[in-house]
């Protein structure tokens, strides 16, 4: 599997009394922060994303735990393991995307540049090639 796809942001940690892990808006990501989620309690085995976004660009951190995550642009595919609180995985627009490996223990935190919206999803594959190959 190709490794381009992969862009990581790591952010400061601080050691005191456990760790700290801390993310300043766009001194460390590219974009504004316009909404924060994160999955718990995850079921383990099962594959969570499966989808890419028009618009939505993306930041993920496994904040405990572990996951491997799936990216594939419609051409080449790369993997990543998250888990270290302190490593984030960029997920640009329009890329296909793959959360697998969970277990009930994964906590996963995301950034992202945009509001929800159910209608920037993509979640048919064969629509995601088809408008990668239009472009
Ligand atoms: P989804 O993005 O499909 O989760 P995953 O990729 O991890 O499997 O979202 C799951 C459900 O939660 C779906 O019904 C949409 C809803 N949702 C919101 O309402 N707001 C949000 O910010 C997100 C990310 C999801």
């Amino acid at each position: 599997m190709k490794n381009s796809l992969i862009q990581t942001i790591t952010i400061p940690k601080i050691f005191a009394n456990g760790t700290l892990c801390y993310v300043e808006g766009k001194k460390h990501l590219p974009f504004n922060i316009k909404r924060v989620y994160f999955i718990s309690e995850p079921v383990s085995g099962l594959t969570r994303g499966k989808h890419a976004h028009h618009k939505n660009v993306q930041i993920m951190y496994c904040i405990q735990g572990k996951v491997r995550v799936v990216l594939d642009d419609g051409i080449n595919k790369a993997e990543i393991v998250l888990d270290k609180p302190e490593k984030g995985l960029l997920i640009d627009k329009m890329i296909w995307h793959e959360m697998k490996d969970m277990t009930e223990e994964t906590i996963l935190l995301v950034l992202a540049s945009e509001y929800f919206n159910p209608k920037d999803y993509i979640r048919d594959y064969d629509e995601f090639l088809r408008l990668v190959k239009k472009k």
